[in-house]
């Protein structure tokens, strides 16, 4: 019998895809997710789709106590930075408050084990060396920053006092088909669709601003491996390798053929400089490390921002 799996967030960008692969694999999913940012056609039929706001306990009580899930993938999240700034407490109260909802409904129901979404490039706040390890000090500059990072605090906690096992997963810059094209983050699909429309990309900042894109293939892959293992771990999943937004831009335009010059704007507040990961752990400890090259990745989801429209 193939497990009961949860996936809160799971119409969302990253979530939609970790629920795709885990159909494919046979195992029973559900998905509790508040439609903020995700969509409900990212959600494959035959998935339990629960309309529920991870800030609602009730709700999800009840969401738990009916699946009885075994394994939580916990991705519902704010996920923006700037959003956070202007509204720290909105953040915390699905960030923090979410969380510990989700964990108290795991605790209740008998949950095996959670695998949290956390952050990479936004707890560590200005790093001093790269690439960063686990054991890095957290210091994050933004209120999304911390709250993603106090959720892996509570995760401990869950575990100390409850027995839920655990593990974390701090992600890099994601990105890959259905992320956003009109947000204010992913700036792949952002870039691409600009791009594709022959206008040209506002760049914020002078360019130079490096981070870890990850494919969300890959990202998804490393959840999945924390069916088996890594209890009790942090993981950063990274390629330890640092893209600028001026190179990544250079590759999408070989990818779309364009020759088109970006404009610039001033940087934003709250966003590193300069961030890569150094995934040894994940390696060693999950047998975890990212395949698809970055060229591939941008062919990939400039495709899907062509079809997508
Ligand atoms: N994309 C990245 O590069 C990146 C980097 C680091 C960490 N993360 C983390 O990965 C996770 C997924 O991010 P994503 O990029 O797929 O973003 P996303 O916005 O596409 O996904 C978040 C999902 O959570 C849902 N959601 C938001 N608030 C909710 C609430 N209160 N109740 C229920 N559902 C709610 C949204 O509707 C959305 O479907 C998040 O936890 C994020 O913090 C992402």
């Amino acid at each position: 019998m193939h497990k009961r799996v949860l996936v809160t967030g799971g119409a969302g960008f990253i979530g939609s895809h970790l629920v795709d692969a885990l159909v494919a694999r046979g195992y029973r999913v559900a998905v509790v997710d508040n439609l903020s940012t995700g969509r409900r056609e990212n959600v494959p039929s035959g998935v339990d789709f629960h309309a529920v706001d991870v800030g609602d306990a009730l709700h999800l009580n009840e969401v738990f106590e009916e699946f009885r899930p075994q394994v939580v993938f916990h991705l519902a999240a704010q996920t923006s930075v700037r959003r956070s700034t202007g509204d720290p407490a909105g953040d915390a109260a699905t960030n923090v408050v979410g969380s510990i909802n989700v964990l108290e409904a795991s605790v209740r129901t008998g949950v095996e084990k959670v695998v949290y979404a956390s952050s990479g490039g936004a707890i560590y706040g200005e790093p001093d060396g790269l690439p960063v390890r686990e054991d890095h000090p957290v210091r994050p500059l933004s209120p999304y920053g911390l709250s993603k990072y106090v959720g892996e605090l509570y995760l401990r906690l869950y575990r100390d006092n409850h027995g839920l096992r655990y593990s974390i997963l701090r992600y890099p810059n994601v990105y890959g088909p259905r992320q956003d094209p009109y947000g204010e983050a992913g700036v792949v699909a952002i870039f691409s669709r600009v791009l594709l429309a022959g206008d040209r990309p506002v760049i914020f900042g002078d360019g130079r601003q490096t981070r870890d894109y990850v494919y969300v293939a890959d990202v998804v892959e490393a959840s999945l491996l924390c069916l088996e293992r890594g209890d009790g771990g942090v993981y950063n999943l990274g390629w330890g390798r640092e893209v600028s937004v001026l190179e990544l831009l250079a590759g999408l335009q070989r990818v779309l053929g364009t020759r088109v010059q970006p404009r610039y704007d001033p940087p934003r507040p709250g966003e590193v400089r300069h961030i890569c990961l150094d995934s040894s752990r994940a390696r060693e400890e999950l047998g975890w490390l990212p395949t698809t090259p970055l060229a591939e990745g941008l062919r990939l989801t400039a495709a899907w921002v062509a079809r997508a429209g």
